[in-house]
């Protein structure tokens, strides 16, 4: 077991190299399984997600190549279809994205239900099911599977209209279009910057994708995807997090490699609390030296703030000046945060999906347990700005979704370390 030792209190000063986008690498390597040939993806994060995901496809007997460590060359040419395991499915979320992938390859497939973060609410899958069943799929539900079958083995282009603006009900409906006979519209999509990449993806090997980014997502469909090269778009979250950790401690640092129109609804809201953030080409110069302005944040889908910002800017809320409202309207409830923050001496009152922050002078450092992935990334922001020693149990949810991140926070001066902590067997070993 590790966890994570943070001597908070100081200022961070230099840059931050942001690798590619967590939710974007998550759709695009299951993608790559309806690929007859070599898919050459580079940009890969390395985060513990893709390598369950990686596994999920070797399992199924996908060749894949380590170029470097960002870099993969991915041939499915041989692969056959197959059940993706409950043991799998719970441990990460985008592994629903097989369903639409294989669907879209071999017109079956056979998912277990997906697990992923539980901020505290349900994680339903009835959009993507919806779509499915639209695209003429057998869908049925059963001991923790989901069973989907087209009929005569090729999905049909239909028309679907989304309840619900979804990412993985978006993505993985475009997955199973990509093949399917005739045009598909897709209405009330999400937007987000992984949805236009996902889409980019698909056409670079052969998909025929329009709109991705707008309401409406039009896909004809083609007979098969051959193999080419991708590399993965910057992670708006990722950047967001290091501009978060600069808000609260204060200082100055360049976040590098990354697409500032991305980083719009972040940069507001943060520069709204007093932060300074400036456009450079691909970078933006973040910093803060004065005090924290209070103000009220309402979780959105993209072009409006994420909700995978949301616990990082609660973060830093605690220490502006005053009282700020944060409206989760995204998840019923994504506030599990809030006790450990509480126990750093942060003054929050959540209401299912209201949390009211009455902002404090500082906060001292604590033991304190991450609950989830963005939850735990919003801990280490919140002990990096506190006075004092903090620990920070149950790292393994953070390093699913950030790669590299002990490092990039020492190089801006964050006092961090991953400490290993004895397991069953009673052996200790020191990690970085
Ligand atoms: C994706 O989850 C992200 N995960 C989440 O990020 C992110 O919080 C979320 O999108 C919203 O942006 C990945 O991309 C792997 P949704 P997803 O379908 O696709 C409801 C992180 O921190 N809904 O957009 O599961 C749902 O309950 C993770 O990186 C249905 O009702 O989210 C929620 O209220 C955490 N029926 C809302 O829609 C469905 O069939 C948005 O969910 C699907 C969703």
């Amino acid at each position: 077991m590790t966890k994570y030792i943070v001597e908070g209190g100081s200022p961070l000063f230099g840059e931050v190299h942001v690798s590619g986008a967590k939710n974007a690498a998550v759709a695009i390597i299951p993608a790559a399984v309806m690929v007859r040939g070599v898919c050459r993806i580079e940009n890969i994060p390395q985060i513990s997600d893709v390598t369950l995901l990686l596994s999920i496809l070797r399992d199924l007997g996908a060749r894949i190549r380590t170029i470097n460590a960002n870099t993969m060359e991915i041939d499915c040419s041989s692969v056959r279809n197959g059940q993706v395991p409950y043991e799998a499915a719970r441990r990460c979320r985008a592994s629903c994205y097989m369903m639409g992938a294989l669907l879209g390859r071999f017109g079956q497939a056979e998912v277990a239900l997906p697990g992923g973060c539980d901020f505290g609410g349900t994680r339903p899958i009835d959009q993507h099911l919806k779509g499915f069943k639209a695209l003429g799929a057998q869908v049925e539900v059963q001991s923790g599977f989901v069973n989907a079958q087209a009929k005569d083995g090729r999905l049909i282009g239909s028309s679907i209209f989304l309840d619900k603006v979804s990412v993985g009900a978006t993505i993985n409906i475009m997955l199973a279009a990509a093949t399917a006979e005739g045009l598909t519209v897709i209405e009330n999509v999400a937007k987000e910057p992984h949805i236009v990449d996902v889409a980019n993806f698909l056409n670079s090997m052969g998909a025929n994708i329009r709109g991705a980014g707008t309401d409406v997502i039009k896909v004809r469909g083609v007979e098969s995807l051959h193999g080419g090269t991708y590399s993965i778009i910057p992670d708006q979250i990722e950047a967001g997090t290091y501009m978060a950790a600069v808000a609260a401690c204060g200082g100055q640092v360049t976040i590098r490699d990354i697409i500032p129109k991305h980083m719009d609804c972040i940069s507001a809201k943060l520069q709204e609390m007093g932060v300074e953030i400036q456009e450079i080409e691909d970078s933006l110069l973040v910093r803060r030296v004065g005090p924290l302005n209070k103000t009220n944040i309402k979780t959105m889908p993209y072009p409006g703030f994420p909700t995978d910002m949301q616990p990082q800017l609660a973060a830093v809320l605690c220490l502006a000046q005053g009282t700020s409202i944060i409206t989760e309207s995204v998840w019923s409830s994504r506030f599990r945060y809030a006790d450990e923050f509480k126990r750093m001496g942060a003054q929050i009152q959540v209401n299912e999906n209201l949390a009211i922050i009455e902002g404090v002078e500082r906060l001292s450092g604590a033991k304190i347990e991450a609950c989830d992935l963005r939850a735990g990334a919003a801990m280490i922001v919140a002990a990096l700005a506190a006075q004092g020693t903090s620990e920070i149990t149950n790292v393994q949810y953070i390093e699913r979704g950030y790669e590299d991140v002990i490092n990039k926070f020492r190089l801006l001066g964050g006092r961090i370390a991953a400490v290993e902590i004895p397991d069953e067997s009673g052996d200790v070993r020191n990690a970085s």
